[in-house]
Parts: structure tokens; sequence; C-alpha cells
């Protein structure tokens, strides 16, 4: 049996591999530490589970639920929107919930894009956008994130007949993977040029929580009138570490998300209640704020370990922000990051992502993802500037 022609050029996932491997490394005795996929290693907060409990132990929320998320769980999310980032939505048109952000990505393509129509996509990138828009029969124009430029796309040099063609401009801050963030002032300037092409901008946001050392990411959906052009995805996933229970939503032009929406009652039967129950628990109590300042500084001292030690290895590593991760540059000599990246794995027992995974010019750099305990990121880094010294 062959493969459809359209899943032409679709490979095994890169962490599908990569698992393979280090399973194969594992059985032989060796101990790798894992420091690859951006993955929460911690739980929800209680009371989110316990939502979920209660829910699951009614006799009534074990029947389907309403497509793409129930009333009061779109409510939730406009709760949450409005207390953190003072952005009023009106549930019932500008809101819809996602199995997990990921379906949402994919789906946008599906929904809006012809074939021919060209679809802007950061280099390097979240796969997701490059195989939603392939799947598509789209066509990918890399614009890329480089960093003299902060890591942010610099709109105004695509050339003139890609941006007559383009339906999409993508943008993901905090970004994976490069850990850059965005300044409200970018948005604006992205939501005229939106305007201006007649471009719908889709930002992908789900690291938006996840900050540092008091910085607090902004939303697109601030800048007015961004409704208009834009739409934004959200995850529970790593704001509320649930990335397990497959919870996000999108929020936005109500046209969007209309016809996102109708695409997905083609697909899918919405969530488990107790999975919107525990969500709309994590949205709207406010006991999670304290939580989430509390998480963010279990990883701020994750990232602060591997900051200094690359530091100490003489790599000129940036402190990041926000997001799960680490980006940094490949010592002087190294030339290919998956080349570096292997021989870490099998020499020092520590697996990182290369850089070139996210599109060609992630090349030069490796990403570290902060979901490891601090005791494990300690030995990982001394492994690895031990690694680098010899
Ligand atoms: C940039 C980005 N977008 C979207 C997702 C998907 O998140 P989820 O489907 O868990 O909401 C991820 C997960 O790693 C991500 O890094």
């Amino acid at each position: 049996m062959k493969p459809a022609d359209r899943m032409a050029g679709f490979g095994a996932y890169f962490f599908a591999q990569l698992g393979k491997r280090i399973a194969a490394l594992r059985a032989e005795g060796k101990d790798i530490i894992r420091i690859d996929i951006g993955a929460p290693d911690l739980p929800p907060p209680d009371f989110v589970i316990e939502a979920l409990v209660e829910s699951a132990r009614r006799p009534d929320t074990h029947s389907y639920t309403t497509y793409g998320g129930t009333p009061e769980f779109k409510a939730a999310v406009a709760t949450y929107y409005q207390r953190r980032f003072d952005v009023a939505l009106d549930p019932a048109t500008e809101v819809l919930g996602l199995i997990g952000s990921k379906e949402g990505l994919f789906h946008l393509a599906q929904a809006l894009v012809n074939p021919g129509d060209v679809v802007l996509i950061p280099d390097p990138g979240y796969p997701t956008y490059r195989a939603g828009t392939a799947l598509a029969g789209g066509e990918p124009y890399f614009v890329p994130l480089l960093p003299e430029n902060d890591f942010l796309p610099d709109l105004e040099a695509i050339p003139a007949d890609i941006l007559r063609r383009a339906k999409i401009l993508w943008l993901d801050y905090p970004n994976n993977p490069t850990s850059a963030v965005a300044p409200l002032s970018f948005f604006e300037e992205a939501v005229a040029f939106a305007r201006k092409h007649d471009i719908l901008i889709a930002h992908d946001a789900p690291y938006v929580d996840v900050t540092f050392d008091g910085y607090q990411a902004p939303s697109l959906m601030q800048v007015p009138g961004a409704k208009e052009v834009a739409v934004e995805f959200n995850s529970l996933s790593k704001s509320f570490n649930m990335a397990g229970w497959r919870l996000g939503m999108m929020v936005g032009n109500p046209d969007v998300v209309r016809y996102v929406h109708v695409y997905k009652t083609q697909l899918d039967t919405s969530h488990f209640q107790p999975v919107l129950a525990g969500g709309i628990a994590a949205l709207t109590d406010e006991r999670v704020w304290p939580w989430v300042e509390e998480r963010n500084a279990i990883y701020k001292e994750r990232r602060d370990i591997v900051v200094s030690a690359l530091r100490e290895a003489g790599i000129p590593v940036e402190t990041p922000k926000a997001s799960l991760y680490v980006w940094y540059p490949l010592p002087e000599g190294e030339t290919d990051s998956k080349d570096f990246c292997s021989r870490a794995l099998e020499e020092a027992g520590v697996s990182m992502t290369p850089g070139s995974v996210f599109g060609p010019h992630g090349e030069g750099f490796v990403r570290v993802s902060l979901g490891t305990s601090a005791d494990k990121m300690r030995i990982a880094m001394e492994r690895l500037v031990a690694w680098l010294k010899k």
C-alpha cells in the first residue's frame, strides 16, 4: 500500500526518531539526560486536578460535549483574556476551544488556504506551520528570524509579488525555538502590515505565561483593531502544565473562528467535559496566578543553571526572558547542529535539539529545554561542559 501523494515529503517526526535512538542507547545501559523536548515535567495546580475529578464523578459529564468547547469554557477563556491582557472577547463568536493548540495551527491552513496561496512562515519555526501549509497545498515562504533583528521577522523585506499572494503570516512570541520576545510595538507594526496587505496574522502564543524576571509577555490581541486581521492561538499546555490534557484555544477574528469551527466539526467531537472543567478552573481561579509565579521560579532556576554553564564553556548565550528554552550558538569550530547534538548524545549522554530541525536559519544553534529538574539539569550541564572542554 502506498501513501497518498500529499504525504510525500513527510518523514518521521524528529522527536519520534530521537526517542527511538535514546531508547536504543538506554537499552545498551547508557544514562541519557533529555533536555530536548519542550514538555512541562511538573503537574498542574491541585485545584485544577480537583475540578477534573469532581466533574468526572458526576453522572452527566460523560457524553459528547458541545463542538469547539462548551459556552462555560469559552466564557472562561474570555475571563482569562480580560484578566491577563485587558482584552475583551465575545465568547460566542471570538473564542474556539481546541484539543491542544497544535490541531488548530494545522486546521487554520486547511480552513483558509487554497492551492497556490502563500503562507509566510518564520524560519526557524514550529514545524506545524509548514506541515499544515503543505497539506493544504499552500506555498510556504520562509521569513528568516535573525539574531541581529532580535529574532523578529523583517516584514518590509518580503518581496511585493509574495505579499500579493500571501494569505497568512505566522508569528510566535515568546518564541519557540529562539526564546525571543516581541514588544507590543512590534505587534502594532505587524497589525498595520497585515491590514495594508490584506493578510491574516496567526499568532501562536503558548508560552505567553512562561516568563521570568518580572517580564510580562503581551498578547497580539492588545493591539487596537487586531481582531480585524488576526487570530491568536493559546494553550493550557505550558501555561498551567497541562500538556497531556490537550486543551487550547483560538481567539480573535470571528470569521476565521467560524471557518475553523466548521472545519473542526467535521473531524472531532470536542473534549471530555472534566478536562474542560479543569481548564475553566485554571483560567478563572485567582489561585492560579501565585502558582504560575512559583512555577516560573522553578524554570528560572533551571534557566540560570543552563546559561551559567554555557557561559563557563565560553559560549555567548543570551538569558531568555520567557519560554521553555535556551537557544545557544554552536561552539566555535562547530558548523552542523545535527552532528553536534548527535555527538553530545552519544559521548556526553545529553540530548538536545539541533537548531536546523526548525529550519535552515536554525542552523548554527542548539535548543535546550527547561522541562527537566534542576538536579538533572546540573548533571547534564556538568557533562556537557566537561565534554566541550575535552
Ligand atoms: C510554538 C508552539 N506552538 C504550539 C505548540 C502546541 O502546543 P499544544 O498543542 O500542546 O497546545 C507548541 C508545543 O510545543 C509550541 O512549541
